[in-house]
């Protein structure tokens, strides 16, 4: 690489590791090539790593996307271009950053590693890195303290409360004495989760500095949304007086799902989350309640995660007979594992029979303590029309609202 011999050489480098998929993000590209706003993610970030101390930046991308991130990370260097290289990641973050690693100049002496996932972390948080390496330490993290009650669990069951203010929540960019880095990294033999935890598992110190709400990852949709809403609070001037205050809140989705099931299964009939005696039973590969089902796939395509038959299918035979709280708390779980939370359902069933009125409270206490979540439950008839007039089978239509955390 060659540089202009007027301009100052840093014996800085950031790696930007930006080489993931984003599985859970399930965008329709790379996540560091998701747009925030007319921005990449990488774009973002790398803008972020150039508003802090000068440095060499290596970005490390997918190997299809070599290109793409030089396109980024040259564009948000502007004149300093010549400090830029982008080089191939690996399968693991850690093979990313060792890819990184093997590209940092040769009179470089502290190292900084980045999550291209932390885009809208502050110029402070690089500053306050660099600092606690220039005063000595070999390793230093970013960290933020844990807010939430934290409990350990087994197997569903609370063991114990863990003491909070002996945890902190680590980020990036995580800093190094080069060397220390280096060496850490030429003797690890398993996989670590970030870079401090590798360095501490060389029997190296780490040291913390504050770190930055600004810093969290984009992991999940409802990150995303987190995202684009500060993007676009800061776009409309938040802070000025005189104008609203701008929504940060992230953007609620909706969904809709339908379920029809046909009359005559075996047994009992189960509908709403409840048995009902004496009436005819319901066909399906579960108990065919139909209310129930439809209200999985109003709430999962709310939080666009496909429908009941990509999570439910007949080849899981714990769901063959299962009734509603089962299914639903299970479409709870996934939502939630996805960044959303359930804001309400609102689900009507077309049946001749059974009778719902009178168990409807009955009915809605039971699928809202399943979901987590208020489900309203109403019920029509259709005048003796169609097939849910004549009896033949229920009908069930659900929307659902979800909001990103
Ligand atoms: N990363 C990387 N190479 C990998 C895996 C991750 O460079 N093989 C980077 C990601 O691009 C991201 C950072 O490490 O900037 C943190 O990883 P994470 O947030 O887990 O991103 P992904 O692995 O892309 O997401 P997911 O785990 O949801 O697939
Ligand atoms: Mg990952």
């Amino acid at each position: 690489m060659t540089t202009d011999p007027l301009l100052p050489v840093p014996r800085l480098a950031i790696i930007v590791v930006a080489a993931g998929s984003g599985t859970r993000l399930r965008g329709a590209a790379p996540k560091a090539f998701v747009g925030l706003d007319d921005r990449t993610i990488l774009r973002h970030a790398v803008d972020g790593v150039f508003a802090g101390p000068l440095a060499q930046v290596v970005v490390v991308a997918p190997a299809e996307r070599v290109g793409d991130a030089l396109t980024d990370a040259r564009a948000a260097a502007g004149e300093r271009h010549d400090l830029v290289s982008v080089v191939a990641g690996g399968d693991t973050r850690q093979q990313s950053v060792a890819a990184g690693l093997h590209a940092v100049w040769a009179d470089v002496d502290l190292v900084l590693v980045h999550d291209a996932a932390r885009a809208l972390t502050p110029p402070e948080v690089f500053e306050r890195v660099v600092g606690a390496l220039r005063a000595g330490h070999d390793a230093v993290l970013p960290v933020l303290p844990v807010i939430d009650t934290i409990k350990r669990v087994d197997a569903g069951a609370v063991v114990e409360a863990v003491d909070r203010s002996a945890l902190a929540a680590a980020q990036t960019p995580q800093g190094f004495r080069r060397v220390v880095l280096d060496e850490a990294y030429a003797e690890a033999s398993v996989d670590h989760t970030d870079d401090a935890a590798l360095v501490q598992a060389a029997g190296g110190d780490v040291w913390t500095v504050a770190g930055d709400e600004r810093a969290f990852k984009i992991t999940t949709p409802g990150d995303l949304d987190r995202a684009r809403a500060l993007l676009g609070a800061e776009a409309t001037g938040d802070g000025d007086a005189s104008r609203p205050a701008p929504a940060t809140v992230a953007i609620p989705r909706v969904g809709i799902g339908t379920d029809v099931h046909a009359v005559g299964g075996e047994g009992a009939l189960w509908l709403a989350g409840l048995e009902w005696p004496g009436e005819q039973a319901l066909h399906g590969h579960s108990d065919g309640d139909a209310v129930a089902h439809a209200i999985v796939d109003a709430v999962l395509a709310a939080a666009g995660l496909g429908d009941i038959g990509t999570h439910f299918g007949t080849d899981q035979p714990e769901y063959a007979g299962a009734h509603a709280a089962a299914f639903l708390a299970r479409t709870r779980q996934l939502v939630e594992a996805a960044g959303f939370t359930i804001g309400n359902v609102s689900v009507q069933v077309q049946a001749r029979r059974p009778r719902l009125s009178a168990r409807r409270g009955e009915a809605e206490a039971v699928l809202t303590a399943a979901l987590g979540a208020p489900v309203a439950l109403s019920a029509t008839t259709t005048d003796g029309l169609g097939f849910t007039g004549t009896g033949e089978g229920v009908a069930a239509f659900a929307v659902a609202l979800v909001v990103p955390r």
